[in-house]
């Protein structure tokens, strides 16, 4: 820094003003739109995002999920509406939650090749060949006590419920799905699911592995709308501790080494310490779930007239891509396909 002293100063201040000359102005590059768009360094990119449907039962049901405005439980022939909404809008992948009209102790919707989200898939798949449809894999939507896991005198259960899993991703694939992704946290699923997809002739059919989930209140909204909070205690003893980011990164590598082809942090936004680190550890894409709650909290606000919405999602994902993140999922999708056109 250069020193000199301001000659026009006033002569009765009785302090002195260094004059402070900066050798390096930052604010050069920032000085018009289009320079500060030259030297933009993250694109949130149309292609990263996955949006998410909830499928219900019956016909012509779109019901409002309250806590999370503008998102729906709905049928198929009304998913098949938004499909094409989604798919006119340039996205080009969802992902499906399934709410089965009975829920039982073996999540036979589940895996059931009648099961909610098969149908929706062969429907999405006959009429949308090229959009991705991710199926989640899991089991609390379709247990009657709504753990991701077989449950035994109030214990859920590891090694039972590989079995449950992999057939399901198995009924999955054969409806169609893109991509499998488990959601259940139970130890050893990639390696369960990777070895039944391969031996069912779906060896070309990619895992996306919720690898590091944590046991986070920003669920609740999810909960509402696919009807899957457990009906006893909670989930802290499969999801991850909030705390703890050694051992998400053992839960990356242990699926990695298990065979998945993409690896999820989630939730998204307090997490972002992690997915730069996964962004860091693999060469494998990285994907982060921006979660109901995250969605919920910023739909109030902005309803409140606290926040402008389009700038605050906008600086949320790009900051979700900027950490590392290859794919977001996000509620946000449509509006941010809109916003990004
Ligand atoms: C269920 C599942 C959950 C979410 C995705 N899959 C909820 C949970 O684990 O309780 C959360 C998604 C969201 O909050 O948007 N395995
Ligand atoms: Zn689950």
């Amino acid at each position: 820094m250069k020193e000199s002293l301001t000659e026009t100063r006033d002569k009765s201040l009785d302090y002195i003003l260094p004059r402070v000359t900066p050798d390096v102005r930052m604010r050069r590059l920032r000085s018009k739109a289009p320079l500060r768009a030259m030297i933009r360094e993250t694109h949130l990119r149309l292609e990263q995002l996955i949006y998410p449907f909830f499928i219900v039962e019956g016909k012509g049901i779109k019901t409002p999920i309250k806590s999370m405005p503008g998102i729906h439980q709905q049928s198929i022939d009304e998913m098949l509406k938004e499909a094409a909404e989604v798919v006119s809008l340039g996205i080009k992948s969802v992902l499906l939650f399934g709410i089965p009209a009975t829920k039982d102790a073996d999540a036979t919707g589940a895996w059931h090749s009648q099961g909610i989200v098969q149908k929706a898939t062969r429907e999405l798949k006959k009429h949308f060949p090229d959009l991705i449809v991710v199926a989640d894999t899991c089991l609390c939507e379709y247990m009657d006590h709504g753990h991701c896991g077989i449950v035994h005198e109030g214990k859920i259960l590891n090694d039972p419920s590989l079995e449950i899993l992999a057939r399901a991703a198995v009924s999955q694939a054969e409806a169609g799905a893109d991509i499998i992704a488990p959601s259940d946290m139970m130890d050893g699923r990639i390696a369960a699911i990777r070895a039944a997809l391969d031996a069912n002739g779906y060896e070309n059919i990619p895992i996306m592995a919720y690898s590091a989930k944590f046991a986070s209140a920003l669920y609740g909204p999810f909960r509402e709308a696919a009807e899957s909070a457990p009906q006893f205690g909670d989930r802290t003893s499969y999801q991850m501790d909030p705390a703890n980011a050694r051992e998400a990164m053992r839960e990356i590598e242990l699926d990695i080494e298990e065979g998945a082809d993409i690896v999820m942090v989630k939730p998204a936004m307090p997490y972002l310490d992690l997915i730069s680190e996964a962004r860091y550890i693999t060469k494998l894409p990285v994907a982060a779930y921006n979660v109901s709650g995250e969605y919920s909290m910023v739909k109030a606000a902005a309803a409140n007239g606290w926040i402008d919405e389009k700038r605050v999602v906008m600086e949320l994902l790009t900051g979700i891509v900027r950490a590392g993140a290859d794919l977001i999922i996000t509620y946000h999708a449509k509006d941010v396909a809109e916003w990004l056109k």
